[in-house]
């Protein structure tokens, strides 16, 4: 296994000091401005308590940006979960994180917070000894895999229908080790 500077982009490393916001872990009483930034961003909602699972087990990568001047004003979030699945390419079980959600507000957009939010999170999830980090992104949502790709994410596939509305996703891996 290779260095942290020979497995992460230099993005990971970013520093990201800006007027504008500051990321911080989430907290419980945080949990209903997170839910309402991901109402009004995303089509995907989620029940509370998935979120207070998410909170439960991956605090670590479970991340709020606020603005600086007016810290209780929550402008987006990101969450993981950690999963142990079958690689790719054998049966052998390995750990990939599995971005669940991440939103930045309308109004906040193109400010670099959801870069800022991916950097901070990715190496706090490295304790689980991942071997991937995973994603879906719907595949008309340009934005998003331009944020990833800039993140060094490739496509490894499309699943088919894989939203309610009947989308197709790409499924974006990022490998902590390069082949
Ligand atoms: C996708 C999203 C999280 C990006 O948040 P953001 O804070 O605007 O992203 P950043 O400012 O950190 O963007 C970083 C880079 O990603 C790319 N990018 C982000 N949004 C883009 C857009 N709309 N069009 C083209 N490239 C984009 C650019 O390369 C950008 O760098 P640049 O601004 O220097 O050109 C935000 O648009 C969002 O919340 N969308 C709705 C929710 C969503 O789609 N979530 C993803 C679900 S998989």
């Amino acid at each position: 296994m290779g260095t942290d500077r020979d497995t992460q982009p230099n993005l990971l490393n970013s520093n990201d000091s800006n007027d504008l916001f500051f990321v911080r872990e989430c907290a419980f009483e945080d949990l209903e401005l997170v839910k309402e930034v991901n109402e009004k961003e995303l089509p995907e909602d989620y029940p509370f308590f998935f979120y207070k699972s998410i909170l439960d087990n991956f605090q670590e990568a479970f991340l709020v940006a606020c603005l600086k001047d007016k810290p209780e004003k929550i402008i987006g979030y990101i969450m993981w979960r950690v999963e142990r699945t079958p690689s790719k390419h054998s049966l052998r079980l390995i750990n990939k994180g599995h971005l669940v959600s991440i939103a930045v507000s309308n109004e906040y957009r193109r400010k670099a917070v959801a870069s800022a939010l991916l950097s901070k999170s990715m190496p706090a999830l490295l304790k689980h000894q991942l071997k991937e980090y995973v994603l879906e992104v719907r595949v008309t949502n340009y934005g998003a895999i331009k944020l990833y790709e800039k993140f060094e994410y490739k496509t490894e596939g499309i699943k088919k229908k894989y939203y309610k509305d009947g989308e197709n996703a790409y499924y974006m891996v990022y490998k902590v080790e390069k082949d």
